[in-house]
């Protein structure tokens, strides 16, 4: 494994994070418990600390599991959780006020059974709430060492800017891949020169750059394939399948080649990897064994 600092800090951060949102099995069609502790001890074991989870990700489930791969080993693993997403009566609501962050953080503990978030990140934006009350909150939490770091996800750039003016934000979580490049035009230059590490998800298309999928299945209405990762359709599933074909052209897995082009981008902090198993870990742990040459960034604007 390769490991970068984490702003500000000497603290190792693995290049390769362990996704999480696929545990619980919510949005990716089941998913086996067993497996996915197996999956994020398999992660620990070979160097991959950086762990990424959310109590949005089935409704808890995750950073459940989470906390029992982590067990009796703590402190190999580097946690980043979320809040921001509130659950009620079957529906989700945004909702970063400083009373609800407060209350998640406390229930993102328990589930996971620690003592402290490495990461605390709010999920998405909350229009109702200004972003600085929300920081406030985030401030009050790390002072009373429940968090060490700060982060944010799927903020704009004015939401970010905004957000850095009242806390110190260490990073960016944000979509990233071959296949949804938008950050490059403002977030990540915007990361790079201001110390701000991104957290790229996404970076597999949801599995479809992983080229797997030669007749697309049909998911259920809430599977993340279908309501978030948009690559599966129409004209967007014309261009995953010829980047997979261009992909194919090089003699190296496919999931390596789509981590590998994400964790090499300038401004990079780690690449998420979703996985269900141990099987898929060590698939996407080998991404950060080798460096693309140069010849490979074919897709470069
Ligand atoms: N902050 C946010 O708003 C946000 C949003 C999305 C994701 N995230 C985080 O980022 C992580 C990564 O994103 P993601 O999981 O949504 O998508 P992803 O990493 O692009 O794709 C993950 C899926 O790809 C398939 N896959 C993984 N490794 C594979 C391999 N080696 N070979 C073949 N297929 C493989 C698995 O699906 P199957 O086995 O089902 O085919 C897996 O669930 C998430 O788990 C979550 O922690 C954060």
């Amino acid at each position: 494994m390769k490991y970068v600092d984490f702003p500000g800090t000497k603290e190792r951060i693995s290049v390769i994070g362990l996704g999480t949102w696929v545990f619980g099995g919510e949005n990716w069609g089941g998913a086996d418990d067993r497996a996915c502790v197996a999956a994020a001890g398999e992660a620990l074991a070979l160097g991959m600390n950086f762990i990424d989870t959310a109590p949005f990700y089935a409704d808890g489930r995750s950073e459940e599991l989470v906390g029992q791969a982590v067990k009796g080993q703590r402190e190999k693993a580097f946690i980043a959780t979320k809040c921001g997403l509130v659950r009620e009566n079957g529906r989700v609501r945004h909702d970063l006020t400083p009373a609800s962050v407060a209350r998640e953080a406390e229930q993102s503990l328990r589930r996971m059974d620690c003592d402290v978030i490495d990461l605390y990140m709010c999920h998405w934006p909350d229009p109702a709430t200004p972003v600085e009350k929300t920081m406030e909150a985030f401030l009050k939490l790390r002072a009373e060492k429940k968090i060490r770091h700060i982060g944010v996800s799927n903020f704009d750039l004015d939401l970010l800017k905004k957000a850095c003016a009242v806390a110190p934000v260490a990073t960016l979580e944000v979509q990233y891949s071959l296949l949804e490049r938008g950050i490059e035009s403002g977030l990540l230059p915007f990361c790079r020169d201001n110390g701000i590490g991104v957290i790229a998800y996404g970076a597999l298309g949801g599995g479809i750059l992983t080229g797997k999928y030669v007749k697309m299945p049909s998911f259920g209405k809430w599977d993340a394939r279908r309501m978030f990762y948009h690559h599966f359709e129409g004209e967007n599933l014309k261009k995953a399948q010829k980047l997979v074909k261009q992909m194919q052209a090089f003699d190296l897995p496919l999931n390596q080649v789509a981590l590998s082009w994400v964790r090499q981008r300038p401004g990079v902090m780690t690449v998420l990897a979703g996985c269900r198993d141990v099987h898929q870990v060590r698939e996407n742990a080998g991404a950060a064994d080798f460096d693309l040459p140069d010849g490979f960034n074919v897709w470069s604007r």
